[in-house]
């Protein structure tokens, strides 16, 4: 009933909303000089310049988050889009309330554990990562209009414009585009229609091309005027089950009515009094990341040297992976400990098996066996508005382009999330990880995530964080939250050179630069395996609202293409 009024009064919103919004913009404008500034950093700065108009728009930070996600779908389709899903960490000022909007793909209702194994029990190769039968049900769509519907002031014909109107009129592609996508190069053999939207008369498009994406626009425009119906239902959902079966995947309409998103609780700790409001299974993301800074806690690490300070992040980074391994998955189907993995006593314990002169091999830690990480695809995007109100998203497709695959008409580029289940037990995906029963494939099931959108609080400041990276999100969060504590500001925060340990593999990865001479070398004397990246990984956006002084910042990763404004 109150979804349905709010739906009308926003319908009659599109007829008079330009003259409110004129009217609005000169109020704005006078109370702007007394009010809270706002501000985005998102991994484009068409999305970033979208999401502001936005906000000047008279929009909250919900709303420009709608317009964030959406327009980022057109002009960054290989990290994120409509065929594909991701988590809303959520601050609503008028209550106080932190709450993160699940919209994480779901498998669909014909997928099976060993759907990706042969006869012998081996997972068959690429049988995860293309075509459509590696696409989860994307959630992205009903988590738009979940958030306008329940957060955002304005209506969907106004939020999700810029989006249309840079697919239908193009965007310019990047060189990071076309490097992105020169990976699926073989997929565009398999699939028209990706070919046909992203190549430019047989070829990848020189940088500066304007792609334009009109199939996209219309499913959009449709969204914008049906809502969730829109896609999941209708033409647009029967294009996707026929696309998809024609190109052997399993779903079916009864997949596209199932999907809806699920509000939960952040996961919530404290670090050196600081507070992190984080990501909650099916993101694996906030245990971890508060798993980690428990077990540091215990220790002094600001008067240590540099090589033991990296020795002990690193044994606390392969025991909260581990236990990602064994215990985490869909929350919805599976009995997870989060109170034990989150308590202060579990972090001790496991502190005691820590020494300072040697690395435990990964094998004398009870989990699953077995055993490269992922990088710039997919996406992550903070906001902040005028009035406290902020949102810290993290959205992806999984793989560059996920799953190479578009139902023709769609022009929506599938997932290829259901790789993010354990295909067999003890096997890795396309990030390393290996894990359990626990993130098995099963019906309906939500795979594990690492997306970590997050917020930090302490008495002076709020900061809006995250980052894509796959398995390696978390522990670029951990290194961003240790340099904050340790009183960096936010563009040194996202700066900072990373190193990553995820239990298996059994080694440290880190970016080129991230280690001095010396640090290597005490690292492997305590028996480390060390593997530089081949290159820098991540692409971590953050704002941050320092209370005391009443400054707002906002930092881009200076390894990718994005921007942060502050106005
Ligand atoms: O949900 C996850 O953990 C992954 N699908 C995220 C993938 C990712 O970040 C790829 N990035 N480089």
């Amino acid at each position: 009933m109150a979804t349905s009024i709010v739906r009308q009064l926003k319908s009659s919103m599109t007829v008079i909303l330009p003259v409110l919004l004129v009217i609005y913009g000169v109020i704005n404008s006078i109370s702007c000089a007394q009010s809270k500034p706002m501000a985005i950093a998102s991994a484009h700065p068409l999305a970033t310049h979208a999401g502001l108009a936005i906000l000047d728009a008279g929009g909250n930070a919900f709303d420009a988050a709608i317009t964030v996600a959406s327009v980022l779908s057109v002009v960054e389709p290989q990290g994120s889009g409509l065929g594909g899903g991701g988590f809303f960490l959520l601050h609503r000022a008028d209550d106080n309330v932190d709450v993160m909007i699940d919209a994480r793909e779901k498998a669909p209702l014909a997928a099976y554990q060993r759907m990706f194994q042969n006869e012998q029990g081996e997972v068959i190769k690429g049988a995860s990562t293309q075509g459509p039968l590696s696409a989860g049900v994307p959630g992205l769509p009903a988590g738009l209009v979940y958030l306008s519907e329940h957060y955002g002031r304005l209506p969907l014909s106004v939020t999700l414009q810029p989006a249309i109107n840079l697919a239908e009129k193009g965007f310019r592609v990047s060189p990071r585009f076309r490097r992105l996508l020169q990976f699926r190069i073989r997929q565009m053999t398999v699939n028209n229609a990706l070919q046909t939207i992203f190549q430019d008369q047989g070829q990848i498009p020189a940088a500066g091309f304007l792609l334009r994406q009109k199939d996209l626009a219309r499913t959009l425009r449709l969204l914008s005027t049906f809502g969730w119906a829109g896609f999941y239902q209708g033409e647009v959902a029967s294009l996707l089950v026929n696309g998809v079966q024609a190109g052997g995947g399993i779903w079916t309409q009864a997949d596209l009515d199932a999907y809806h998103v699920v509000e939960r609780k952040p996961v919530v700790g404290r670090y050196r009094g600081v507070k992190i409001i984080s990501a909650a299974p099916p993101s694996s993301g906030g245990i971890v990341l508060l798993e980690v800074l428990n077990i540091l806690s215990g220790y002094p690490l600001e008067i240590m040297t540099s090589d033991l300070r990296k020795h002990l992040i690193i044994e606390a980074m392969r025991r909260a992976y581990r236990d990602r391994a064994v215990y985490l998955g869909d929350p919805d189907f599976v009995q997870i400990p989060v109170e034990q993995l989150l308590s202060i006593d579990y972090a001790a314990g496991l502190r005691v098996s820590i020494q300072f002169d040697q690395a435990l091999p990964s094998v004398f830690l009870n989990g699953p066996l077995a055993g490269q990480a992922g990088g710039e695809d997919t996406t992550h995007f903070s906001i902040m508005d005028h009035d406290g109100n902020r949102v810290a998203a993290t959205l992806s497709i999984n793989f560059p382009f996920g799953s190479g695959f578009v139902a023709p008409g769609t022009g929506v580029v599938l997932n290829n999330e259901m790789d993010d289940f354990v295909s067999r037990i003890g096997a890795v995906n396309g990030y390393g990880l290996t894990g359990g029963e626990a993130n098995s494939i099963g019906a309906g099931k939500r795979m594990l995530s690492s997306m970590t959108p997050t917020f930090v609080e302490d008495e002076q400041r709020i900061v809006a964080l995250g980052t894509p990276g796959g398995s390696r999100i978390i522990s670029m969060l951990v290194v961003a939250i240790l340099e904050l504590t340790q009183g960096a500001d936010v563009q040194a925060m996202v700066d900072a050179p990373r190193f990553h340990h995820q239990y298996l593999p059994d080694q440290v990865q880190y970016e080129p630069g991230a280690l001095t001479l010396a640090e290597i070398k005490a690292l492997q004397l305590r028996g480390h395996r060390l593997e530089e990246t081949s290159k820098h990984y991540g692409d971590m956006q953050a704002v941050s609202w320092q209370k005391d002084k009443q400054v707002m910042t906002a930092a881009s990763d200076s390894r990718g293409e994005g921007l942060a404004l502050v106005k």
